[in-house]
């Protein structure tokens, strides 16, 4: 048996990356380095989240760091730097700034960790994944983003209270971009096994699903940043990779000839283990979700081709 811990490096400690940290820390996931450019930041995270894990008895290393040196040795880096949407932006328009930032941290991980993974965080998250794949030169099952496990959270959420039953009863699926376009997918999503469509009106199903694609933005308009819903799927993503489950879930993965589309990072239903992206799952779309899917996939292809650094096909 390996009893070796891993190590996750999370850059950018921020509302988000913070709360990651609180429930990698506290399930005792892994040893966790916490890097942000803000001096003082990682380090007093690091001491809070420590003093916290000793009341619990979680055995877990944690470390603060300005310094990505401190990648070194990481299984899996997360990357949450950079800025986040203000109350009327859309994620596509933080591209510009955060392309910069994240070209940047991509070329120290491939400097410091140039074994691990890569999961990225940062919006527009399709565009930076697929920026940090192409800067970092990582096989692509090495690189991938969190975004539909978000939306199938609030897909559930939404379905649940159409329903009137436990969450824990719903699945559901969300595919495409993470932003406006998104494909939140009814016919796949079920209540043990019956799909929505059965259970709800066209009228509810539509509200559902419009509200699914809006409610970061109603999130953000209320408390200013959406975190413990993302924290928690990225928590449950990095155990995926850690403790190798191969859970299938949506995730920002790339495609190359999946449902017939090449070249892009955008949402679809993955498998996610130790190794990465086992393999994406194939929906059998009908006519009206292939047609939904390829539009939200135009709409990170045209985002990727204004990526200044790379030179996106
Ligand atoms: N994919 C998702 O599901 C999802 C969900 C929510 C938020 N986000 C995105 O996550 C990002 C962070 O959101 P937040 O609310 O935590 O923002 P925040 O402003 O609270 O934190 C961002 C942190 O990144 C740090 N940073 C900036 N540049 C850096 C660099 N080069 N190296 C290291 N650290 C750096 C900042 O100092 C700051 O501490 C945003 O882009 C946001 O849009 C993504």
């Amino acid at each position: 048996m390996d009893l070796s811990r891993k190590l996750v490096s999370i850059i950018g400690t921020g509302k988000l990356g913070s709360a990651v940290a609180l429930q990698v820390a506290s399930r005792e996931i892994a040893d966790l380095r916490l890097i942000d450019i803000i001096k003082g930041l990682p380090q007093g995270e690091a001491l809070d989240l420590g003093q916290m894990t000793a009341e619990q008895g979680a055995d877990v290393d944690i470390i603060g760091s300005n310094e990505y040196k401190d990648l070194s040795g990481s299984d899996l880096v997360v990357v949450i730097g950079g800025l986040g949407r203000k109350p009327g932006m859309t994620r596509l328009d933080l591209q510009d700034k955060n392309e910069e930032i994240i070209r940047g941290i991509a070329e120290k991980i491939v400097e410091y960790a140039p074994k691990s993974l890569i999961l990225m965080v940062t919006n527009p998250v399709d565009v930076m994944t697929y920026l940090t794949w192409r800067v970092s030169g990582f096989d692509a099952s090495r690189v991938f983003g969190q975004s539909g496990m978000l939306d199938t959270m609030r897909f559930k959420y939404f379905i649940s209270r159409a329903l009137g039953v436990s969450t824990s009863s719903i699945q559901a699926v969300v595919i495409g971009e993470h932003g406006d376009s998104m494909v939140p997918l009814p016919r796949f999503s079920t209540l043990n096994g019956v799909p929505i469509t059965d259970l709800l009106s066209p009228g509810q199903v539509a509200e559902i699903v419009e509200r699914t694609r809006k409610t970061a933005a109603e999130v953000i308009a209320l408390k200013g940043a959406t975190i413990y819903a993302p924290a928690h799927g990225i928590a449950r993503m990095i155990e995926s990779v850690i403790k190798d489950k191969r859970m299938a879930l949506c995730m920002t993965a790339r495609l190359n000839g999946e449902y017939g589309v090449h070249d892009v990072y955008v949402d679809v239903p993955a498998v996610l283990g130790a190794r990465g992206v086992d393999r994406v799952i194939e929906l059998k779309l009908n006519d009206e979700e292939r047609a939904a899917f390829l539009k939200s996939v135009d709409v990170v292809k045209t985002a990727a081709s204004q990526l200044k650094s790379v030179k996106a096909s």
